[in-house]
């Protein structure tokens, strides 16, 4: 990134409204902390691929074995069989996801989509934060202390002149 990044577009998909309910509790707090933020709770493909933000994070459950939300499963498919060019997005992915269904398929859809995206020309700014929910009732807590540090921190490397 050769600015401080200012504006982000939240991405959520949810089967039972988790990732949606940490994707608002980014919003409420990203946008108290002076970032612009458009959340988008239904994305569709255009969405994703027009998005002008300067860093997209999408905030997805697993569901199924390792499968991704029907809404981001569908996006997925449709940029693979698309091939399509990300090289203008900037991204982090936060997964939810549960211990209990084994170490192959923890956070499996979040995981699929932060390859997927990586593997189309976007920029992974880090890896996915990846929440187990079996361990936490609470995922928002975890998330967004996390997700504030990390973008403050990605303000202050581009506000150091480079040496
Ligand atoms: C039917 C079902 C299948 C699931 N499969 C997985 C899985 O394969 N991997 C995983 O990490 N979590 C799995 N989970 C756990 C959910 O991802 C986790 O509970 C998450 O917090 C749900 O978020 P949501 O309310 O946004 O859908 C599954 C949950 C259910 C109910």
């Amino acid at each position: 990134m050769h600015h401080s990044p200012t504006s982000l577009a939240i991405f959520s998909a949810t089967v039972y409204g988790a990732a949606e309910f940490v994707a608002e509790e980014l919003t409420r707090a990203l946008s108290a902390s002076a970032y612009s933020v458009a959340f988008n709770p239904r994305p569709t493909l255009q969405n994703v691929t027009n998005t002008q933000a300067d860093i997209a994070l999408f905030c997805v459950s697993t569901t199924g074995q390792g499968q991704l939300p029907r809404i981001m499963a569908r996006i997925a498919d449709e940029l693979e069989a698309t091939a399509a060019n990300l090289e203008t997005l900037n991204y982090r992915v936060i997964a939810l996801g549960d211990k209990s269904y084994g170490e192959v398929d923890f956070c499996g859809g979040g995981r699929r989509l932060d390859a997927l995206l990586d593997t189309l020309g976007a920029t992974r700014l880090a890896a996915p934060l990846l929440i187990d929910t079996e361990a936490t009732n609470n995922p928002e807590e975890i998330a967004v202390p996390e997700i504030l540090n990390w973008l403050q921190a990605l303000r202050e490397a581009a506000e150091t002149p480079a040496q």
